[in-house]
């Protein structure tokens, strides 16, 4: 594997006001002596106040470090404002973030999918071309894609090896495709490329669209929180922190062209640990009540309704991570329950003032 020395040079972060972005952007700031460009489009498809929110945390880390940090509101399915956000900042690593998420979104809302997913994550590959073709700084892109790809796949834990050619959303097919793409631009013009599968990212100032978050905001209210497949699923829960701990030990160390086959690799980024949802909503109905954000007497099971599994959902997520162990020395590892008592405590100090 390749060193790629950080110090001085520009590291390209989309999807920056996102919540795994923002968290990144943070702990890039503290870690490196690096020049840091954020962007994104900053669309509605959830709270744009949120977005706003995290930038401002991402300013307030900025100015208590000596790292350089620069912010564009530019999307990457914006083709010639991708080119001049390339030729002005010229980065040495990109980590593409930016995407449209959510896997029950797919169904009722393609469009974004393909305009990201698909056009976006292609001219940010012919921008990393075109930077390595000129000579410029162009070093290393790292992108992420997702648990989602591994579909219905019954054998677990899931590994980066594992046939996953039977996506069941369209954002799994899209995420997918964005491997197959990375695999062919890194074979074709030697890029150093490495995609990143996460599993169900939780944290503060996350995504109002999961599962989590969205519980919080109805407990809150008053109102029941639908669980589906009967609470009969386990998700590889992962704290945002050892995601972006992954990312930046990542981006530090490329995949090299060999004789098996191009510079390019594959990880997962899980607990490794699947937890039944019945008990992550028990954890967090316990965090929410000790941060304050429910009331002490809170019933819970009064406040849950068992519903059959929805389209495109998976009953079962679980990482092997071993190849991210033998190759970077790292696996996730936060507790649930200091996860979940670190959203509980932002929750509080963001929604209920
Ligand atoms: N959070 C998870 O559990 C999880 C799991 C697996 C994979 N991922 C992937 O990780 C990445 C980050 O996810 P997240 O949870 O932070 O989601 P997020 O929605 O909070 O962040 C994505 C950001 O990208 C921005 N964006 C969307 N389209 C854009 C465009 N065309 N140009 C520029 N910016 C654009 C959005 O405004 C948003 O701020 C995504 O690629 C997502 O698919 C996330």
């Amino acid at each position: 594997m390749k060193k790629i020395e950080l110090k001085g040079k520009t590291i390209l972060v989309t999807g920056a006001a996102g919540f795994i972005g923002a968290h990144l952007v943070m702990r890039l700031l503290k870690e490196e002596e690096a020049r840091i460009v954020g962007i994104d489009d900053l669309n509605d498809y959830y709270d744009v106040e949120l977005k706003k929110h995290r930038l401002e945390l991402v300013a307030d880390t900025a100015e208590k470090t000596s790292s350089a940090w620069i912010f564009e509101e530019a999307s990457i399915s914006d083709r010639d404002g991708l080119r001049k956000i390339f030729d002005t900042y010229d980065p040495a690593v990109v980590v593409n973030l930016a995407a449209q998420a959510g896997v029950r979104y797919s169904i009722s809302h393609p469009d974004p999918y393909i305009e990201t997913n698909i056009n976006g994550f292609y001219y940010i590959l012919e921008e990393c071309r075109r930077s390595k073709t000129e000579g410029r700084g162009f070093e290393y892109l790292v992108y992420a894609s997702s648990s989602s790809v591994y579909g219905d796949n019954s054998e677990i834990p899931y590994k980066v090896e594992d046939p996953v050619d039977k996506p069941v959303s369209l954002y799994a097919a899209t995420k997918k495709s964005n491997e197959l793409m990375a695999h062919a631009y890194s074979k074709l013009y030697g890029l150093p490329v490495c995609g990143l599968r996460f599993f169900t990212v939780y944290g503060p100032a996350g995504r109002p669209d999961m599962a989590y978050f969205g519980f919080t905001d109805k407990l809150i209210a008053g109102k029941t929180i639908d669980i589906f497949n009967y609470g009969n699923c386990k998700r590889d829960f992962t704290y945002v922190d050892d995601v972006t701990k992954g990312v930046s030990l990542v981006i530090k160390k490329a995949p090299e062209e060999s004789e098996a086959g191009p510079a390019y690799a594959l990880y997962n980024i899980g607990n490794s640990s699947p937890v039944d949802l019945m008990e992550f909503i028990e954890i967090l109905g316990e965090e929410l009540i000790k941060a304050g954000v429910l009331p002490e007497d809170f019933d819970m099971k009064a406040h849950e309704r068992l519903l059959p599994m929805q389209p495109g959902d998976v009953p079962v997520t679980y990482a092997d991570t071993s190849a991210l162990q033998r190759d970077y020395g790292y696996s996730p590892s936060t507790d649930l329950r200091k996860g979940l008592s670190e959203f509980a405590g932002w929750y509080k100090r963001y929604y209920c003032k």
